[in-house]
């Protein structure tokens, strides 16, 4: 099993090119499933959940074509020739879910596993199972699987969420597409890989009104055709990278990184007293002097401060000058980073959904364990600026996520390595 060993190696210069955004990747691949026409999506991240993404769909019948090492994929799924969602494939990622509005509105029937809890929550489907019945589905749990059935296809319908869900938002909208008649999504999410979906389906020929905002309407059309669509810069790894200066101290330039998609986080950064401006290719990031200063954060759905970098977050508010409150508003286990903080000498004190960290001067290299995918980066940044050296075990949550931390992060000077047990 591979870890990443980090070693604190003062300020960092250089530029970090920003990949396509894997949230955005993980529910435009799935929409190949509402046409016979092929889909191509450029500007892919290089991940391993979009490998097993890549693999649910070619268990469907979807021919995947990767091009240029993987930038651009090709997707043709001219007929749909199993229309069940295995649950080897599902429990390895979440987003496998996202298959079922799309088979439903194209074929009127789909079995997909239910995708299991995960380390940072129990993450039930109920909203996006409620979605489809809006329109007219008929859904049926049994033996972990939802066996979804419209017969007569979906219909257009109200679907109004309790509570903001990416996931459900973009399950919802795309099985709206081929719906007969209009739907409305209210209390729809408002993410920019939610607009990046709508563009890619307005692409493909759906009729889509006011993604963004919190209602989404959709004219339901008979087919959708093909489309070329680059998918949208990553937001969390623009944070993610944004917080390595920050942390380490320098200035860093993030090619591709686009300030609207992430307001709230840079407001964060401004208060901390670290400087953030546009350049032509994208964002630059420094902190020249001074210690960082402690601020306090609240999780909320977009265009609020993203759940998505709140450890991250931690990770700097660590050795910032004065105590910060992180209050996690969006999952119920979203600390599992703070105990391996705690190891690196962070002052940390969890109670329930809110984080009490005070910031000391510098925290020092250890061993630690990568817990869940943002977890795991955040304890790389902490290592960029310790004392020492700090191993980070368990990486394969990392390349879900993140494509070649260590090339990204060597390339601006940090002492950073992969080593594999094999
Ligand atoms: C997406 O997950 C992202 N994943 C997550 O990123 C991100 O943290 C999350 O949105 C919030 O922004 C992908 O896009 C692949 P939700 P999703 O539905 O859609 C509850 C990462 O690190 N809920 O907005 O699963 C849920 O438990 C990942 O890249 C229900 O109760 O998130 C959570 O508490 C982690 N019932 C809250 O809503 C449902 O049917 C928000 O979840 C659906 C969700």
């Amino acid at each position: 099993m591979d870890r990443i060993v980090v070693t604190g190696n003062g300020p960092l210069k250089g530029q970090i090119p920003i990949a396509g955004a894997k949230n955005a990747c993980l529910t435009l691949m799935p929409a190949t499933l509402l046409s016979e026409e092929p889909l191509t999506l450029t500007n892919a991240p290089r991940l391993s959940d979009i490998a097993t993404m890549t693999q649910l769909l070619q268990s469907l019948g979807t021919e995947v074509t990767k091009m240029q090492d993987g930038k651009v994929l090709a997707l043709s799924s001219y007929r749909i020739d199993n229309h069940t969602a295995d649950y080897d494939i599902v429990r390895k990622m979440r987003a496998s879910i996202l298959v079922l509005g799309p088979m439903l509105a194209r074929d009127g029937h789909a079995v997909v596993s239910l995708p299991g809890g995960c380390a940072i929550g129990a993450r039930p489907v109920d909203l996006h199972l409620k979605a489809m019945e809006a329109m007219g589905a008929e859904m049926e749990l049994r033996d972990g699987y939802v066996h979804a059935k419209a017969p007569g296809g979906l219909k257009g319908g109200v679907v109004d969420f309790p509570f903001v869900s990416v996931g459900a938002t973009e399950n919802a909208l795309m099985a709206a597409t081929l719906a007969k008649g209009t739907t409305v999504i209210k209390n729809a999410a408002r993410e920019p890989e939610i607009v990046d979906l709508a563009q890619c389906l307005r692409r493909m020929g759906a009729q889509i009104d006011g993604e963004g905002t919190s209602e989404i309407t959709i004219q339901g059309v008979d087919r959708l055709g093909g489309a070329t669509h680059p998918v949208v810069v990553d937001r969390i790894e623009l944070g993610t990278y944004m917080l390595a200066p920050a942390i380490s101290g320098g200035e860093v330039e993030l090619l591709g990184g686009r300030i609207e998609l992430i307001g709230a986080f840079c407001e964060k950064l401004d208060a901390a007293g670290i400087s953030v401006s546009e350049t032509g290719n994208g964002l630059s990031v420094a902190r020249k002097n001074g210690r960082v200063r402690a601020v306090d954060v609240k999780t909320e759905p977009f265009p609020g401060f993203p759940t998505d970098l709140q450890a991250q977050m931690m990770a700097l508010l660590c050795t910032a000058e004065g105590v910060s409150v992180l209050e996690e508003q969006i999952f119920e286990n979203r600390f599992m980073h703070a105990p391996e903080l705690q190891r690196m000498g962070a002052k940390i004190e969890v109670h329930g959904g809110s984080a009490t960290v005070t910031g000391v001067d510098r925290l020092k290299g250890a061993p630690v364990m990568a817990t869940d995918l943002r977890a795991s980066v955040s304890l790389i940044l902490a290592g960029l600026a310790a004392e020492g050296e700090t191993v980070v075990n368990r990486v394969y949550h990392l390349d879900r996520g993140y494509e070649r931390v260590e090339e990204k992060l060597s390339a601006v000077g940090a002492k950073i390595e992969r080593v594999s047990d094999r």
